[in-house]
């Protein structure tokens, strides 16, 4: 955090967000709260509301939540110390120079330095591209079918034949050579001096999630080595842990991702209205890649080339998503090369055909192993099924295997049965399937944990729109009963300002720095409690809750406390208060 707690504080309370949001979309009040449509997914009728009260935001159909920085940050696409700035201006507060260690802000300056002058050097790109001089540019991007308005989309420029008119112009503009070089826009050589490393190429500024450009990958037009030229690693280009489209495709809210190859497949498929449509930066597909469309979804279709390359790529993919926990399906693209040759050969309605017809990873995965068997051959067909046997041990849930071991028997026509044996025989020569462990993912819908969950989230919620119920559970719960860390964090910052008499939602949903994180918190705040008639029946429902979360807390104590006396005594004690609580009525007067 970039500022003193009280002054975020200070400029929470003056800015209203009923006001705030009012400026940007049109609310009607009903009931407690304000609504509109959600600015933040396509709507036609209102599910997008504002609470005055706990001076939050909430959209019931997609989830987007938070505060009034973070409306701003979502709705402008700002940093948390820009919205900052935009909301004490509005309200007349004035703002120190941010605090943090001269090393830091020297770092945090360099940064903003670098994503200026790429933005710079972008605006130069884009109107080259539509100056005369850069016809040649413009029109190869019109045989490629792309439109005004995608053009304009993604940024599109085009890098003239001279490499100095880009420094010259950046100079003008007041940045340094040392700045131009380290952005990776030019380089220096005793011959031409300082030199753009772009020429001749149409240019796809490449943005961070939050439209920032941070780097860019030029196309030669037609034939030449090499074809795409993208920038170097820079202090704001992550290659790994950027994806191209991601600032468009994580507002598509389409329950799933397209990974495709190109940014060109990626510009395609947003044209036909694909627009969860992302890509690589010129590398593999990494981690930290998976990691980033977790929080989004957790079904990624692969469009991938055709060929042999394509089909390579794709296998490391599947491995990838696969350790993130995602589900991977394979998008068949034949007889053509890539996403965007298709859509231009058979469109819109045919690749989405494609998306229904997608094939599970596992299965495109022993497809390509069959491949390299001659399955006349009955020994070659023998260790076919054995491999499938060895990758059905990939599977760790016992349900799971099985489920995928009749689909496979069925599909390749092999007895079930015998199919069963090669497994067996395969776990219990290699100890069995221990394969990867699967980090849960915060948006998978069938963990187990989720009723846990679900009963912390409710407990909450019920505390935050009760507040006074805080004096009557404090007795029996804490914020170390609550298991999910990220609801335990909830839980200590609101316990720990109602036991000071205060109260303030939005100031815990701000403690959050991540998107996700202050949506699910939003959430937190805003879940329907069921609907309860009698005093009775709301009484039962509350103990109800509140032993399921006391009686997990305990079970999790108990299974993780190793051979910590303490933690015994602590698990005993946990033991004693789930039985009393159990027999307590809890009072709701
Ligand atoms: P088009 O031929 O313009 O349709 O390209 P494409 O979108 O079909 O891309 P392709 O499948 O050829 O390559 C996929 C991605 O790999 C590109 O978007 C680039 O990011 C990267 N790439 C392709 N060629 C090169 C190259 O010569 N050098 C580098 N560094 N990256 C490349
Ligand atoms: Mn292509």
């Amino acid at each position: 955090m970039y500022y003193p707690e009280e002054l975020v504080e200070e400029v929470r309370s003056k800015n209203d967000i009923v006001d705030v949001v009012s400026g940007y979309v049109r609310l009607q009040k009903k009931g407690s709260s304000h609504w509109g449509l959600c600015p933040f997914h396509n709507e036609k009728t209102p599910s997008f509301s504002v609470s005055a009260g706990k001076q939050i935001y909430h959209c019931f159909g997609c989830g987007a939540g938070g505060d009034v920085f973070g409306f701003l940050m979502n709705y402008e696409s700002l940093t948390f110390p820009e919205a900052m700035k935009v909301l004490a201006e509005r309200a007349g507060v004035a703002l120190p120079e941010p605090q943090e260690g001269e090393e830091g802000r020297r770092g945090d300056k360099k940064r903003a330095r670098l994503l200026e002058v790429n933005k710079e050097a972008a605006r130069f790109f884009y109107y080259q591209l539509r100056d005369p001089r850069g016809e040649i540019g413009y029109q190869y991007l019109k045989k490629r079918e792309l439109s005004d308005e995608t053009m304009h989309r993604f940024g599109l420029g085009y890098a003239g034949k001279s490499g100095a008119n880009l420094v010259q112009y950046l100079r003008e503009k007041g940045f340094e050579d040392e700045v131009i070089k380290e952005a990776g826009l030019a380089s220096y050589s005793e011959k031409h001096g300082l030199m753009s490393q772009f020429w001749n190429r149409v240019m796809f500024p490449i943005q961070d999630r939050n439209h920032r450009v941070i780097g860019f990958g030029g196309r030669v037009m037609g034939e030449g080595e090499p074809k795409y030229l993208n920038s170097p690693e820079t202090p704001v280009f992550d290659k790994r842990r950027n994806l191209y489209g991601l600032n468009f495709a994580r507002t598509a809210r389409t329950g799933n991702m397209i990974l495709c190859e190109g940014y060109m497949d990626v510009i395609a498929m947003h044209q036909a209205g694909f627009t969860q449509a992302v890509a690589s930066l010129g590398t593999a597909f990494t981690a930290e890649q998976a990691k980033l469309l977790q929080r989004y979804t957790e079904n990624v279709l692969l469009a991938y080339d055709s060929d042999g390359a394509g089909i390579k790529a794709a296998l490391r993919s599947i491995g990838i998503l696969r350790e993130a926990g995602l589900t991977g399906k394979v998008i068949n693209m034949k007889p053509y090369k890539d996403p965007d040759e298709f859509m231009k050969a058979l469109g819109r309605e045919a690749f989405e055909e494609r998306i229904r017809q997608a094939e599970n990873s596992f299965f495109f995965e022993l497809r390509v192993m069959e491949g390299q068997f001659d399955m006349e051959d009955p020994e070659a067909k023998t260790r076919f099924h054995r491999e499938i046997a060895k990758k059905l041990c990939g599977f760790s849930e016992a349900v799971e295997r099985e489920n995928y071991l009749q689909a496979v028997a069925d599909k390749y026509f092999i007895a079930a049965g015998d199919l069963r044996r090669l497994v067996e025989n395969y776990a219990a020569r290699t100890g069995l399937a221990k394969p990867v462990e699967r980090p849960k993912t915060s948006v998978k819908k069938r963990d187990p944990e989720e009723n846990v969950k679900r009963g912390q989230r409710l407990l909450l919620t019920w505390i935050s729109d009760e507040p006074a119920l805080y004096g009557i559970v404090k007795k029996y719960v804490s914020s170390q009963d609550f298991t999910e860390e990220l609801y335990r964090l909830v839980a200590e910052k609101l316990f720990g300002d109602l036991d000071e008499g205060k109260y303030n939602p939005a100031g815990i949903i701000g403690m959050f720095e991540e998107e996700e994180e202050r949506r699910l918190v939003s959430e937190i705040f805003n879940t329907n409690l069921p609907k309860l008639e009698t005093k009775q029946e709301r009484e039962k429902a509350f103990h109800d809750v509140l032993l399921l979360v006391k009686k997990n807390s305990y079970e999790y104590a108990a299974s993780h406390m190793g051979s910590d006396v303490n933690a015994l005594a602590q698990v005993i004690e946990g033991k004693k208060a789930l039985e009393e609580l159990a027999k307590t009525h809890i009072s709701l007067e």
